[in-house]
């Protein structure tokens, strides 16, 4: 397996600048020169909508991120930002595990909740879905400002649901590293706690040293005929196409106990070998590895 391979450029860089609106508010200015040292990203004191094809903006509410040039698509209408709140985890129906994203991470009872690595979180949907049924997620995003936004909409939703909030975790990470740092942990297995493998890691991490699951969901292949949604378009403008997922998936099968989970458009080929069964959700599909035993 390629040890190091390089993070894939994303498509075309995004210049992207913070600032604040309304930019008279001294507090908000004030995050939005936070957040700008946090990202290494320019700051203005005045937004300005020359200059840079995007703008990451501080609003009272929301951070949001409105492209200003470039895809016509993109260009129009409301910036976007994350939105949890849109993502049923309330309804006996949201709540079932009968759902085939419930069926693929082969989560049967609340009372053993599985712990669940989601090592391409985006914009947490899935993260919040499946911690919204009771698992326990680390999510991982290694775009910056995706991740930036995604934390935002979780604090936002997280308000309304600390109990599911408890069980979410977003880092900022190259899953690949994570992996491929807790595969080795594990392989030089010593006692755990003070001074064993992984005690450097803070102590949220130490869960998902031996994850029940690993779930991934790479961008699909670009050009399908299902309209994208905006926040996804824009996803894809500032990762682009996830070209090293199979890599993923490989490292993925060496950390996960119990199953690896690949979201799949429905007719696409698997990312990885035949799966061991797949379940059909709404416009996808669940590919499960049920992982053997380890000797
Ligand atoms: C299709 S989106 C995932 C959407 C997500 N399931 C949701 O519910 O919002 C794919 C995301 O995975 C991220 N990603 C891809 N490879 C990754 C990796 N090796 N480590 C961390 N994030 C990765 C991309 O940056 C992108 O944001």
């Amino acid at each position: 397996m390629a040890e190091h391979a390089p993070t894939p450029a994303a498509p075309d860089p995004v210049l992207i600048a913070v600032c604040a609106d309304p930019a008279s508010d001294r507090e908000l200015l004030k995050a939005a020169a936070r957040l700008a040292v946090d990202l290494n990203l320019p700051f203005l004191e005045k937004p300005a909508r020359t200059g840079w094809d995007a703008l990451l903006t501080v609003t009272p509410d929301r951070l949001v991120l409105a492209i200003l040039r470039g895809d016509a698509a993109l260009k129009g209408g409301k910036p976007v930002s994350g939105d949890l709140s849109a993502i049923d985890i309330a309804s006996s129906a949201g709540r079932s595990l009968d759902q085939p994203i419930a069926k693929a991470v082969g989560y049967k009872k609340r009372s053993e909740p599985s712990v669940v690595i989601d090592a391409t979180a985006g914009w947490a949907e899935d993260s919040w879905l499946l911690a919204g049924l009771g698992c326990r997620v680390l999510g991982v995003e290694r775009n910056k400002v995706v991740f930036t936004l995604a934390r935002d909409s979780l604090l936002r939703a997280g308000a309304g649901n600390p109990d599911v909030l408890m069980r979410t975790h977003l880092i900022q990470a190259d899953a690949r590293h994570l992996l491929r740092r807790i595969a080795r942990l594990n392989q030089n297995d010593g006692p755990s706690g003070p001074g064993g493998p992984g005690d450097d890691l803070p102590p949220s991490m130490q869960e998902f040293l031996r994850p029940d699951v690993v779930y991934l969901d790479p961008m699909f292949p670009s050009g399908r005929k299902t309209a994208e949604r905006k926040p996804m378009k824009l996803l894809r403008k500032l990762v682009g196409d996830d070209g090293d997922a199979a890599e993923l998936v490989e490292w993925a099968l060496r950390v996960a106990t119990k199953r690896v989970v690949v979201k799949r458009p429905p007719k696409a080929e698997p990312l990885a070998s035949e799966p061991t069964m797949s379940f059909a959700g709404k416009g996808v599909r669940y590919d499960v590895y049920v992982i053997k035993a380890r000797g």
